[in-house]
């Protein structure tokens, strides 16, 4: 079984989205798939599905002994797609015990199915990151705005440091290491990987290679959604030089997808997209994931994946559905269905929008600048 939690650093920027739908995709590609809703404390993924909200499900599954996942999973409408449902009444994810989590992670891979997409919180808890580390195959979701590439990345290094705690026994030397710069008052957040690297390397050799084998299997992709323009692609390369320059990792591309007003409609009317309109550039941009996740499934051991390409090709998806996007405005203007009041609308709009956004890279800017005033 393929298992693909996703996950962002922040919220709100389409993790729900595309889990609903990629698992609505690779169904119709007749894979068998389970969607689990692991955003406990804010599920909403049977919204996006159009389910009415389940009694019973990933909270009761912690809670009581006597129930099994198969007793809250939902064999959904749409082909080859069960569902386990969250739970909105779980107050918050700090009360989960390691030993509720073992419970989840056994229960989970046990499942017979070709694809498990586990829909996951926003933010770096350490539950977060466990559960993204259910498997080294996870996506990691951003928008093209500075905060949520920079969220992405702060959401990988997390994981890296989790891998690396997870890699060191108790009494270590590496893990005295680590205590003695927190006692230093150092955080572990502004820490250089490589250079910590380094120092664990020369203090304590087996939680080196330890490190170094778990981390070996980490091999995260990501999506870059809420694109307005060809040239936010480019904003993947930042993303995939930072994390090839300070964490040691290659990050594949999956995919580009455009923000699609339609989806605000088909969320109206209580249908995935991918039913709504499947021939929305949207629903086409999602399918052509399921698309490159079906066509990886042999490689899936190999590290030999032309990464390269891969960023080569979602640069050209920009273009392409960009163009597409166009055409189907004109084709709407031509129509009448789409007014020129309203194309005033929508440029008054991004005008609005594109001033917050300078905004939020001024004060981006003066608080880079500030921190390396500090240093
Ligand atoms: N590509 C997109 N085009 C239009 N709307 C989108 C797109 N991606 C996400 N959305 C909308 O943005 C909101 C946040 O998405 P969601 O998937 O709930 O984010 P998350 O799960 O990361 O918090 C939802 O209303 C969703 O419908
Ligand atoms: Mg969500």
């Amino acid at each position: 079984m393929h298992i693909i939690p996703i996950a962002s650093g922040k919220g709100g920027v389409g993790k729900t989205l595309l889990a609903a739908n990629l698992a609505l995709a690779l169904g119709q590609a007749g894979k068998r798939v389970v969607l689990c809703d692991l955003d406990l404390g804010g599920s909403n993924l049977h919204l996006m599905l159009g389910i009415p909200p389940a009694e019973g499900g990933m909270g009761a599954f912690i809670n009581r002994p006597d129930l099994r996942l198969s007793d809250i999973l939902i064999q959904t409408e749409y082909p080859n797609v069960w569902f386990i449902p969250g739970d909105g009444e779980i107050p918050g994810a700090a009360n989960i015990t390691s030993h509720q989590k073992q419970k989840i992670r056994r229960a989970l891979c046990s499942l017979e199915a070709d694809y498990l997409i586990i829909d996951l919180g926003a933010g770096t808890h350490n539950l977060v990151l466990d559960f993204f580390l259910f498997s080294g195959r996870g996506i990691v979701i951003t928008a093209p705005t500075p905060i949520a590439t920079v969220n992405a990345y702060l959401f990988l290094k997390n994981t890296v440091f989790r891998i690396l705690g997870q890699s060191m026994k108790k009494k270590s030397e590496a893990h005295q290491y680590l205590e003695s710069l927190r006692k230093e008052g150092t955080a572990l957040q502004s820490i250089y990987i490589p250079r910590l690297l380094e120092q664990i390397r020369s203090r304590d050799i087996e939680t080196y290679e330890t490190f170094q084998r778990n981390v070996r299997s980490f091999r995260p992709r990501f999506v870059l959604n809420m694109v307005e323009d060809p040239r936010d692609a480019e904003k993947a390369h930042k993303l995939r030089r930072s994390c090839q320059q300070y964490l040691n990792i290659d990050l594949e591309h999956l995919g580009i997808i455009y923000r699609d007003d339609l989806q605000d409609i088909a969320l109206g009317s209580r249908l995935p997209i991918l039913i709504y309109k499947p021939q929305s550039i949207l629903s086409m941009a999602i399918k052509r994931i399921a698309d490159k996740l079906i066509q990886s499934e042999g490689e899936e051991d190999s590290s030999i994946t032309p990464i390269d390409e891969s960023y080569q090709e979602a640069s050209l998806e920009a273009e392409v559905d960009f163009e597409a996007k166009m055409e189907y405005l004109e084709e709407l203007l031509h129509t009448g269905a789409l007014t020129t009041g309203d194309l005033i609308e929508t440029v008054k709009m991004q005008q609005i929008e594109i001033t917050q956004l300078k905004k939020e890279n001024q004060f981006l800017k003066a608080k880079i600048m500030n921190l390396l005033k500090g240093t």
